[in-house]
This record gives structure tokens, C-alpha cells and sequence, in this order.
């Protein structure tokens, strides 16, 4: 009886040690994995053909390609299970001449879709903030 006392404690604290232990969401869960950051990357797209103070930059641009490469880039950036195959950011930039102006429109459309997506604020907060050092790569290079 005592041994099978001493087994079920412990079970018992086997089980609340993986409560314990239990992964907390990564930010790519809490923007709801691919399905989630591939709406919030199309609806950002979408406001930027829209956005005529930046619109320009893109019109040679493959539009498919830059999107799947925007999803791979926030998924890997947000701990999803993703790796980014494209070019480094002062790279994919280089030569494009993109100003402070230009690259908070491109934050502002962000916005926009993750507003139009009901992205939950803190999330939304956490995405802007792992973006936002990127600006020295992407302007004026
Ligand atoms: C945090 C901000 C930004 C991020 C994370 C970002 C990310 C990216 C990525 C992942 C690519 C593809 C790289 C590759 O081809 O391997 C790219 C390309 C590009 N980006 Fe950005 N970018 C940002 C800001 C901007 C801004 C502000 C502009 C212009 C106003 C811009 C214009 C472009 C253009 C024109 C391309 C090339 C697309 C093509 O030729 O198909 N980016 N960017």
C-alpha cells in the first residue's frame, strides 16, 4: 500500500511538474499560427497597393513571392516552425532609397490589417516591436 501511495504521488507530481512546464504560446500562436499571419500579411499587402505615397516601390515587384516571404519572416521571427529562405533586409533593400516617411507607411498598413484582422492588441504590439529594428536595414540603403 505504502509503495503504491509513493507511485501515485508520484504521478501525481509528474503531472503538475508538466502543468507547470507547459509551453506558453509563442507569438505566432497568438496570431493565430499560418492561417493568422498569412491573413495579416495579404490584408497589409493589400493596404500597401493601396498606399500611394509607397504604392511605386512595388510595381515590379513579385507580389506572391514577397508575400510568402513576408509570412516566413514573421513566423520564424515569432517562434513559429518556420525559416526564412530570403535576403537579408539591408540586402532586399539596397539601393531603394526607402526614407523614414516611407517605411512608417508601411508600419501604418501593418496596422490597418491588424486591425481589420481583430488582431488582439498586445500581439499586434508584439509583432510592430519585433519589426521596428529593422528599420536601420530597410531605409535610406
Ligand atoms: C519592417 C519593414 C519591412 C520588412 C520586414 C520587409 C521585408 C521584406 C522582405 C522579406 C522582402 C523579400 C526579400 C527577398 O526578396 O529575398 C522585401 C522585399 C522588398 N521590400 Fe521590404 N520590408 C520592409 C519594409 C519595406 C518598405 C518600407 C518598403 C518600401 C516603401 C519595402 C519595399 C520592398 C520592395 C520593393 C521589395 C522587393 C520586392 C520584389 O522585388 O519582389 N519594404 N521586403
Amino acid at each position: 500500500m505504502k509503495k503504491l501511495n509513493i507511485a501515485l504521488a508520484s504521478l501525481l507530481l509528474l503531472g503538475s511538474v508538466q502543468v507547470a512546464t507547459a509551453a506558453e504560446p509563442t507569438l505566432y500562436d497568438q496570431l493565430g499560427g499560418d492561417a493568422g499571419v498569412t491573413k495579416i500579411i495579404d490584408g497589409m499587402v493589400g493596404h500597401v497597393a493601396a498606399d500611394t505615397r509607397i504604392n511605386s516601390f512595388f510595381a515590379n515587384a513579385n507580389i506572391p513571392r514577397l508575400k510568402k516571404l513576408l509570412v516566413e519572416q514573421v513566423c520564424a521571427g515569432a517562434g513559429g516552425p518556420c525559416t526564412y529562405k530570403g535576403q537579408d533586409m539591408v540586402a532586399a533593400h539596397k539601393g531603394m532609397k526607402i526614407n523614414s516617411a516611407q517605411f512608417n507607411a508601411l508600419v501604418e498598413d501593418l496596422q490597418k490589417s491588424l486591425a481589420d484582422n481583430n488582431v488582439d492588441i498586445g500581439a499586434g504590439n508584439k509583432l510592430l516591436a519585433m519589426l521596428a529594428p529593422m528599420k536601420t536595414d530597410v531605409d535610406n540603403k
